[in-house]
C-alpha cells in the first residue's frame, strides 16, 4: 500500500509552533502582503529578512512531537511506501526521524541565490548584504520557502505520487492555500485512494474524505499509525498463510 500523508501547521502545533490562522495565528500578527509575496521582498527586503530570520531563530526552541514521531515509525515500519508532504516551512519532520519528505512550501533552514539559482542548508540570519557562497553575489540572497503568488516546489512528483497512491492522508491543514487544498479532490477525481483527514477541526475540504478523525494530532495521529501498522501487519500474515 502506498500512502502518501499532506501536512500542515496543525501537526506543529503542539510542539509550540504557530500556526497561520485561527485567533492567535502567525497571520493574525503580521500582514501576509508585508512579509510574504514576492513584491514585499521586492519593497522592503530587510523587513522580509527580518520576520523569516525571527522565524528561524525560534525554531530552534522547538521540538519534535508525538505526531512528527508517529509518522516517522509509520514510514520505518510500514511494508509499503510512505510520502510526507509538508506545507512547513520547519523541520521537525526530519528530526523526528522521516526521510520521504517534500517540503512543498519550502524550507527556512535553506537559502536560494537568485542570481545563480543555488539552493543551500543556512542557520544564520539573512540580510540584505549577504552573499552567496557559491557565486559570491551580494544581495542576491533570499529564504528558500514559497511566498504567496509563487509556485510550491516539486509539484510533478507531488502529483505523481497522489495519483499512484492508495491511501491519502491530511493532518493539521485548514484546505485555505492551493494547491495542496485541491489534492484531496483530486484525490476524489482519480478514484482510488482511500482518504482521511486528521485535524483539530473540520477543514475547508472536510466533506471531501471517506474519513474524518477530529482532534489534536498528538492524540489522534499515533492511534491511527498504530492501527494502520496493525491492519498492514494483518494483511500480510493473512496473505502468507498456506492456501
Ligand atoms: N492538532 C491538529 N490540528 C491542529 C492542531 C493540533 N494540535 N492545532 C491546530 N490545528 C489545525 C487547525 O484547526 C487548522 O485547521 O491545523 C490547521 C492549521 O491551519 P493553518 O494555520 O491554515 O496552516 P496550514 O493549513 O498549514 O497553512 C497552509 O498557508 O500561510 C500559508 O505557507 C503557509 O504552509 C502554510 C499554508
Amino acid at each position: 500500500m502506498r500512502i502518501v500523508i499532506l501536512t500542515g501547521a496543525g501537526i506543529s502545533a503542539e510542539s509550540g509552533i504557530d500556526t497561520f490562522r485561527g485567533e492567535d495565528g502567525l497571520w493574525s500578527k503580521v500582514n501576509i502582503e508585508d512579509v510574504g509575496t514576492p513584491d514585499a521582498f521586492a519593497r522592503d527586503p530587510a523587513l522580509v529578512h527580518d520576520f523569516h530570520n525571527q522565524f528561524r531563530r525560534s525554531l530552534e526552541n522547538h521540538q519534535p512531537n508525538v505526531a512528527h514521531l508517529a509518522l516517522a515509525k509509520l514510514e520505518a515500519e510500514h511494508p509499503g511506501t510512505v510520502l510526507i508532504v509538508t506545507q512547513n516551512v520547519d523541520n521537525l519532520h526530519e528530526r523526528a526521524g522521516s526521510q520521504n519528505l517534500i517540503h512543498m512550501h519550502g524550507e527556512l533552514y535553506k537559502v536560494r541565490c537568485q542570481a545563480c539559482e543555488a539552493v543551500y542548508h543556512w542557520t544564520d540570519d539573512l540580510s540584505v548584504k549577504s552573499s552567496c557562497q557559491r557565486c559570491q553575489a551580494a544581495g542576491q540572497m533570499r529564504p528558500h520557502v514559497t511566498w504567496f503568488y509563487e509556485m510550491p516546489m516539486r509539484m510533478d512528483e507531488i502529483q505523481r505520487a497522489l495519483a499512484a497512491c492508495d491511501l491519502f492522508l491530511s493532518i493539521g491543514t485548514s484546505g485555505n492555500v492551493y494547491p495542496a487544498a485541491g489534492f484531496i479532490a483530486d484525490i476524489r477525481r482519480m478514484g482510488r485512494a482511500h482518504s482521511v483527514e486528521l485535524n483539530l477541526e473540520p477543514s475547508e475540504g472536510s466533506s471531501l474524505f471517506a474519513e474524518c478523525i477530529h482532534g489534536p494530532a498528538g492524540e489522534v495521529v499515533p492511534v491511527f499509525v498504530d492501527q494502520l501498522l496493525e491492519s498492514s501487519m494483518d494483511a500480510i500474515s493473512a496473505s502468507e498463510k498456506p492456501k
